[in-house]
């Protein structure tokens, strides 16, 4: 009897084919720097050049990769150019590339402790280590009271802290009886959109979600907080939730956590330190004092996705106190029971978070920080930092620009004094040349450019031709005008 006619990929064709696409990235990483960081495409663009139908025969692997390179390349804006200093990086890195691939190749799915004890616990392990890396408060450790677990998301790990501070509030009974239109939460005025949309989510509402205003740096006003908190109380409303950031998505501005926590404390309300792109300063212990008083938070996170060479998705998110997180999330269906589970030895990681599913994503985390050791991180962290408080002196020095905000690390918010058109130009036509990628915020209602220093590769060289990129352009648009 012949062989069963099979489609699958052999492990001889996969080896082979394998070390094309880890050719064909490490190529990538070579010639990054030769595309348009922007892509150039048309809306549509892409999808016409693909077939309508699918293959009804399987194609070879050549012609996939082909397409790649011929088809799917110039729609790509290239978040790994060092080039990049839009919105907030979202940095990768060789190790972090390979072990999110032998995440892959494993195939695990490690919903529960059974499901392949060492995808849970790897990952407690490293969020153990991380803590410790972060000088993050003991009270995080899987030891003590609380524990880490990895989310896809800081928008996914802002809901599962909202979810737990309202069940904390409520006893526990949001949960099964649903929310009762009373209960509120606060963020300032900058926090991420995320948590409205986590007020959303959790049943709160958005109206119910205060935000609180800010200071004239951008960081929320305990005043104003410990003011609307009382109000709220004076008409009836449960107060259970509070959010503060270090590092806001606008600006960089860091919430004080220590006066916040004081009064989340005084009102027994969740404190919980959104540290997204921020917290992987804190590897270095002279930026900690950013996020001082962060031993009073309920749970934190941040996001290695961002700044901490570590492939999207990855968000460490830690509770203090992992009781309230497992009684809010947790369900136990017949078919998920087991030995494990019921002898209360182990963490099954699907309580922790929204979806049961789970990937092995520690690996990569772990690959990383084995890769490049404390010490590497936090040279590269501090060599980001050291180029954006280069750039924020130049702008400093150059009377026809200004800062539009403190810069406390690698993002530096500035604008031309000439206004909001001339600045939109500026960075259109930056944006178009594809020679770098900026983003804008608005702050006190002026447009505002900013410039975030996080890409993995990026250099000194990088920075100087960023500046003298904007101040040719300002150059030229003063010629015109
Ligand atoms: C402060 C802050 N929080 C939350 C988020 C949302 O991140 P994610 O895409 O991981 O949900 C961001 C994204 O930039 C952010 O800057």
């Amino acid at each position: 009897m012949p062989d069963e006619k099979s489609f699958h990929m052999t492990p001889d064709e996969f080896r082979r084919h394998g070390h094309a696409v880890v050719d064909w990235i490490a190529d990538y990483q070579s010639r990054v720097e030769s595309f348009p960081v922007v892509s150039k495409v048309k809306p549509g663009e892409i999808r016409a050049s693909l077939p309508a139908n699918p293959p009804a025969q399987g194609e070879s692997f050549e012609a996939l990769l082909k397409d790649v390179e011929q088809l799917i390349l110039p729609g790509v804006t290239h978040w790994q150019s060092p080039n990049f200093f839009a919105y907030f990086p979202c940095n990768a890195s060789g190790p972090g590339i390979l072990g999110d691939l032998l995440s892959s190749g494993l195939g695990v799915q490690g919903m529960l402790w059974s499901t392949s004890p060492a995808c849970t616990e790897l990952e407690t392990h490293v969020m153990d280590w991380l803590v410790r890396m972060l000088g993050l408060p003991e009270k995080f450790l899987s030891s003590s009271t609380g524990g880490g677990v990895i989310q896809d998301t800081a928008s996914s790990a802002a809901v599962c802290a909202l979810l737990a501070g309202r069940e904390r509030a409520t006893n526990y009974a949001s949960n099964r009886k649903g929310c009762n239109g009373r209960l509120v939460a606060y963020a300032s005025a900058q926090a991420h959109s995320s948590l409205e949309k986590a007020a959303m989510i959790a049943g709160i509402g958005s109206e119910n979600l205060r935000l609180i205003e800010v200071d004239e740096n951008f960081a929320m006003r305990p005043d104003a907080l410990a003011r609307q908190i009382e109000a709220d109380k004076q008409a009836g409303l449960t107060p259970c939730f509070v959010c503060a950031t270090v590092g806001t998505t606008s600006s960089n501005a860091m919430d004080p956590i220590a006066a916040i926590g004081e009064i989340c404390r005084g009102h027994k309300l969740w404190l919980h330190v959104d540290a997204a792109m921020s917290g992987t300063a804190m590897l270095c212990p002279e930026f900690r004092h950013l996020q001082e008083g962060v031993e009073l938070a309920d749970s934190y996170n941040f996001n290695p996705h961002k700044w901490m060479f570590t492939n999207f998705d990855c968000n460490c998110f830690w509770v203090a106190d992992r009781r309230a997180l497992i009684q809010t999330l947790s369900i136990l269906p017949e078919y998920l029971r087991n030995q494990a589970t019921e002898s209360g030895a182990v963490i099954d990681y699907r309580d922790w978070h929204i979806q049961l599913g789970r990937r092995f994503r520690s690996l990569k985390l772990w690959f990383v920080i084995r890769h490049y050791g404390v010490e590497g991180l936090r040279h590269h962290i501090r060599e980001h930092v050291r180029l954006a408080q280069q750039f924020a002196g130049w702008v400093q020095n150059d009377n026809r620009f200004e800062l539009a905000a403190p810069a406390p690390l690698n993002l530096v918010c500035f604008r031309h004094k000439g206004g909001d058109t001339l600045n939109q130009t500026i960075m259109d036509r930056i944006n178009r040349s594809g020679d770098l990628f900026l983003t804008h915020t608005k702050l006190n209602g002026k447009l505002t450019l900013r410039l975030c220093v996080g890409q993995t590769n990026t250099k000194a060289r990088h920075v100087e031709n960023a500046w003298k990129r904007i101040r040719d352009e300002a150059n030229e648009l003063q010629k015109i005008a």
